[in-house]
């Protein structure tokens, strides 16, 4: 199907657009009091996940309400750990929780690998419905956490200040750690290629845990598998958003991938000098931002977009889109990126 607006997609490919795209990270969910209606209706955000049909329409609510030249499949990193066998729960104002975790050699041999993708049909007939329903409106991006992530998760059993139970591995067994991180990522290229199957038009690796290795550790233990997967996905463009890795910027220039994510403490310019002229950049305005006033959020709008020039951008946040920002100002955002850099197109 014909997309009536591609600019996200042109300018992921690198090309010249007529403006600078823009989405947000977490803009489905999170921010809007439609999706929390929905959400309410159900027994909660796990049997929302779960039903293809809900899912669709949560992932087109920010279209229609915000404007954003993409949507995003209302799903969860964590979905991967469950399919491969590991349930997670998701406790309301805390987060996720796994009830159990992976303690040894024999809980690591009882996990699915490649074949975990096959549990997550109910992730494919949302993609599907989704881009039935947008019908050629934007174009619907899937996504994957990286391998280093979902298995900081799955060791850890929930969110951490310092993920000191996943990390130790590192040191205490890292042979171990790198059986379970193939495994990872053979589950996660597999389950990329369905969702591109399914009908995702370009696909992001969110690395939200990245910032916490030493740098050595994470070409080790996270860019590796992050680099298996790009070269492994080939049909659409990928992008890569290591959060924090700021050490590895030169690195992430070399990957076999289209567009690098920046969060808001990465230097614009300097970011643009590591990672090389080849690459599409995403972000990075910061989250709080968008608590500041009508005028304040512009003006940062603008000098983020006179950084990173009208070329090789997609506008974003640096990070996830915190859940009590007013969906007015997000708006406000979005609305000034694309007056902003049409304005000044060359
Ligand atoms: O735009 C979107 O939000 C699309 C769907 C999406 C969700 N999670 C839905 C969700 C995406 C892309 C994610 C990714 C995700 N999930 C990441 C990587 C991105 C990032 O922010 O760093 C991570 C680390 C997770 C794990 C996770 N899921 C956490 C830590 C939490 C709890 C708090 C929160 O909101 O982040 C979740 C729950 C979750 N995932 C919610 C949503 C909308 C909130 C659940 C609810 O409705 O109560």
């Amino acid at each position: 199907m014909q997309l009536q607006n591609d600019l996200f997609l042109r300018a992921a490919r690198g090309e010249q657009t007529e403006r600078t795209p823009v989405w947000l990270m977490r803009q489905a969910g999170r921010i809007l009091p439609e999706y929390r209606a929905v959400r309410n209706s159900l027994s909660g955000f796990i049997e929302l996940v779960r039903t293809p049909e809900h899912a669709a329409e949560v992932t087109i609510q920010p279209v229609d309400l915000l404007g954003v030249d993409a949507a995003i499949i209302f799903s969860d990193i964590l979905v991967i750990p469950e399919a491969m066998g590991l349930p997670y729960e998701m406790i309301e104002k805390r987060g996720p929780y796994f009830p159990k975790t992976v303690e040894s050699e024999a809980d690591l041999n009882k996990l699915l690998g490649e074949e975990a993708a096959d549990n997550l049909t109910y992730v494919y007939d949302a993609i599907s419905l989704t881009k039935k329903n947008l019908n050629g409106r934007v174009p619907l991006i899937g996504f994957a956490g990286a391998p280093f992530t979902i298995f900081a998760y799955m060791i850890e059993g929930s969110g951490s200040k310092t993920f000191s139970k996943a990390r130790r591995i590192f040191y205490q067994n890292p042979s171990f750690a790198e059986n379970f991180l193939e495994k990872i990522t053979a589950a996660t290229i597999a389950y990329l290629k369905n969702q591109i199957r399914a009908g995702a038009d370009l696909v992001q690796i969110f690395d939200s845990w990245a910032g916490i290795l030493p740098p050595a550790q994470y070409e080790r233990f996270s860019l590796k598998y992050i680099d298996q997967i790009c070269n492994a996905i080939t049909e659409v463009p990928v992008t890569v958003f290591a959060k924090g890795a700021y050490f590895a910027r030169q690195a992430m220039g070399k990957l076999n991938c289209q567009v690098v994510g920046l969060d808001w403490n990465m230097d614009i310019a300097e970011s643009r000098k590591l990672i090389g002229e080849n690459k599409v950049l995403q972000g990075n305005l910061d989250p709080c931002a968008l608590y500041g006033s009508y005028q304040s959020i512009e003006d940062q709008t603008k000098a983020m977009i006179d950084a990173f020039g009208n070329h090789k951008h997609i506008a974003n946040l640096g990070h996830g889109v915190y859940p009590d920002t007013d969906p007015d100002k997000v708006k406000y955002f979005i609305q000034t990126v694309k007056k902003y850099s049409q304005k000044n197109a060359k």
